[in-house]
């Protein structure tokens, strides 16, 4: 808050994707206009902007209703804040929620705003073409476009050069990727769709692809880690499994959304496959990759989703076993097939109960799942202090699960044994004693580096 009162300009980044996350946005709206109101005369008057999908899908509707509101900028029209800035400076409302086809953000470095930081998200590409029937994506965020790889590419060694030990390629599709910028190649690369995976739109030929973008950026900085979300099942050659499974710096670890385990809701969803080709593709996947850790997410009360489609969700993730899960209820979205042609059916109660269910089912897979790993040594990059103490430190292990451990003076492995204290950014080997559906716990080892660690984590 004292930050708040500080600023002259405020900008809202919102989200839309459900009810309750714009709801979030609007009780935030409702204490910024109580500051704006109390705001001394002898200040500038503060501005109120909203970013993002929000501002897209609400338009002007969003400037009449709240009249504290400035400035509205869509997700495409970052680039034109100065000159909405200056048109609010001098006194009036000012909107831009332009979708473009080709706007990447691609020349634009963000700031890492901790020079610390251990981890960062990299853009790789924006929208979506797929138009699953409960989803306002891509009417909030427009077609699919990829950035171009050099750009990528060039962010990636910079933040190598700054130290970032880990960065995770983002996008509403990332494994859709498809830079066509570059000289077309003959693109002999498979896809899935034919293993009983379809698209609601013509497949995009030509360009590069996600396995050749995922090889250039392991190939940076052999000591940096990579991971990748959001993907999307239909796209999952065996080159990016072989990829993942040979690079020693991609991490084992996939998110695989399957929304829901009946037939009947994923033709619904329209997501293009059946429950036996996601088991299918998941057999697949551990096959080509042993040890794979695997999240999904799913929806509970989609319309027309009975006691029975529920209990077919609910075997699903008994079945698959998933290390990590990301659930929700479903929020009937405006623009969307569902919204047109299907009806919100389901008892918000009755979607409540069942995402609860899934929670618990999840956990008892998720719990079950993470204590094999007990007795093992893994490489966690250490990101700092634990919240809960400060004698104990938190990191992360290949799989993206938090592991926490006492802060103990240790041997450094890469330094001829001399004893150091682990630091945000350092890789430790540590030995796993517990588990829980989200939370591993042990005690360090050593301190090493990812090159060194893979001669000790074989135990
Ligand atoms: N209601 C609830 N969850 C949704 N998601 C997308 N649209 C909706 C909606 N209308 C979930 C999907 C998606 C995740 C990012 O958000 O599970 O994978
Ligand atoms: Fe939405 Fe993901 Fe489906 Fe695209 S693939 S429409 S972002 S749920």
């Amino acid at each position: 808050m004292v930050f708040l009162k500080m600023a002259d300009v405020i900008l809202l980044v919102t989200c839309s994707i459900r009810e309750k996350a714009e709801q979030t946005i609007w009780n935030r709206l409702r204490q910024l206009k109580a500051l704006k109101t109390k705001r001394p005369r002898s200040r500038v008057p503060l501005r109120i902007g909203i970013l993002g999908c929000m501002a897209e899908r609400l338009k002007g509707e969003i400037l009449n209703r709240e009249k504290m509101v400035d400035l509205l900028a869509g997700p495409d029209a970052y680039r034109d804040l100065p000159r909405l800035l200056a048109v609010v400076e001098s006194g009036q409302q000012a909107a831009n929620v332009l979708l473009s086809l080709d706007e990447t953000y691609a020349d634009i470095m963000p700031v890492q705003t901790s020079p610390s930081a251990t981890s960062a998200f990299v853009s790789i590409m924006r929208g979506c073409d797929n138009m699953c029937s409960y989803c306002i994506v891509p009417f909030t965020r427009g077609r699919e476009r990829s950035r171009p790889v050099a750009s990528i590419l060039d962010e990636v060694r910079k933040l190598s050069e700054q130290g970032v030990k880990e960065v995770t390629l983002l996008g509403q599709n990332v494994n859709s990727f498809r830079d066509n910028s570059e000289v077309q190649f003959n693109n002999a690369v498979s896809t899935n769709l034919s293993r009983g995976f379809t698209t609601n739109y013509k497949t995009k030929q030509g360009g590069l692809r996600f396995s050749h973008l995922l090889d250039q950026v392991s190939r940076i900085d052999p000591e940096m880690r990579i991971r990748f979300t959001s993907p999307h099942p239909k796209d999952f050659p065996d080159e990016v499994l072989q990829l993942i499974q040979e690079r020693h710096n991609i991490c084992k670890q996939i998110h695989l959304p399957a929304q829901s385990g009946s037939n009947r809701v994923l033709d619904a969803m329209r997501r293009g496959y059946s429950r036996e080709a996601y088991v299918a593709l998941v057999h697949h996947i551990r096959d080509c990759i042993p040890g794979v850790s695997l999240s999904s997410d799913f929806i509970t009360g989609f319309c027309g989703e009975t006691e029975d489609d529920h209990l077919q969700t609910v075997s699903l993730l008994r079945e698959v076993q998933y290390n990590t899960g990301f659930l929700f209820a479903y929020s009937m979205r405006q623009k969307t097939r569902a919204y047109h042609r299907l009806k919100d059916d389901v008892p918000e109660e009755v979607k409540l109960r069942r995402l609860e269910e899934l929670i618990t089912v999840f956990r008892e897979e998720a719990s079950k799942a993470n204590e094999t790993s007990v007795g093992h040594t893994q490489l966690v990059l250490v990101e700092g202090f634990s919240k809960r103490s400060s004698t104990d430190l938190c990191g992360r292990n290949d799989a993206n699960l938090k592991v926490v451990f006492p802060d103990a003076e240790v041997e450094d492995v890469t330094n001829s044994g001399q004893k150091v204290r682990a630091q945000p950014g350092d890789y430790v080997l540590v030995k796993i004693t517990s588990a829980s559906s989200q939370t591993l716990k042990g005690h360090v080892l050593c301190r090493t580096t990812m090159k060194d660690s893979s001669v000790y984590c074989l135990t």
